[in-house]
């Protein structure tokens, strides 16, 4: 049975995203207090942001036992000219990863395995699968970097992906100067549908659309125009929101 839970933050309204950072951030403490070898699936972007700065904040949180992975990564192309500082890699040391605290925690980065997401995507499968998996929703309906239309056949599994152009437009709002990429690696939909839990977060009304369009009806079957949509098939969805 689908079992979604829909929270606005506590004191979220529109403009407060730290709302639902620290909401998210929360969960992630309890998660790691039931279960301190957790395997934590994070994702990039500027949602998620308000949520590692909480958690970098929290104390009391024992990242020892954690096992800590990303949901994709781009590919770099000397023709694009993308730097390491806009991977996923450096976002991720960058945000909370290499944070002192986080130390002893293990840390998987897709880059050892670029051209083999599947051997990426093995190191989750042996951590047991995902504990716990964090996502975004991008303005067309990606989670990862699980596109419109995908396959899904082929995007079952972690798989290398030519990204929208409106991903790359959205992702590098100024592409001729700061470079991009035109290629990722993405774990798979099974792998983040597998997990035990899902947190989503969206904020800003930019979401608002794309986030009913997803999730608003469950008459309606998932829809690979719609990535999103396949969480409805997930028994554990924590939506969280902050309109
Ligand atoms: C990227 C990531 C997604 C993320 C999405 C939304 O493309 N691959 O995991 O959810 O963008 O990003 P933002 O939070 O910046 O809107």
């Amino acid at each position: 049975m689908t079992f979604i839970k829909f929270h606005t933050a506590p004191n979220a309204g529109p403009g407060n995203p730290n709302a639902v950072g620290q909401m998210a951030a929360e969960m992630v403490r309890q998660q790691l207090q039931d279960k301190p070898n957790s395997a934590i699936v994070f994702p990039t972007g500027s949602t998620p942001k308000p949520m590692y700065t909480t958690l970098k904040g929290m104390n009391d949180i024992n990242w020892d036992q954690a096992r800590l992975f990303h949901l994709d990564e781009y590919v770099s192309k000397p023709e694009f000219n993308l730097n390491h500082d806009q991977t996923f890699e450096y976002y991720m040391n960058q945000h909370l990863w290499a944070d002192p605290k986080l130390a002893k925690a293990q840390k998987h980065y897709f880059y050892p395995h670029i051209n083999h997401p599947d051997r990426y995507e093995q190191e989750l499968v042996n951590a047991g699968g995902a504990d716990l998996v964090i996502l975004g929703i991008g303005e067309n309906g990606h989670i990862a970097f699980i596109e419109p239309g995908f396959n899904p056949k082929t995007a079952a599994k972690a798989h290398r992906v030519y990204l929208e152009d409106s991903t790359i437009n959205n992702n590098f709002p100024d592409k001729a100067n700061t470079g991009y990429a035109d290629e990722a690696v993405t774990l798979g939909l099974d792998s983040i549908l597998s997990a035990k839990k899902i947190i989503l977060l969206a904020t800003g009304e930019k979401k608002k659309a794309i986030l009913e369009k997803a999730l608003g009806d469950f008459n309606t079957p998932p829809n690979p125009s719609i990535p999103a949509s396949f969480l409805k098939t997930h028994p554990n969805v924590t939506v969280i929101t902050d309109f």
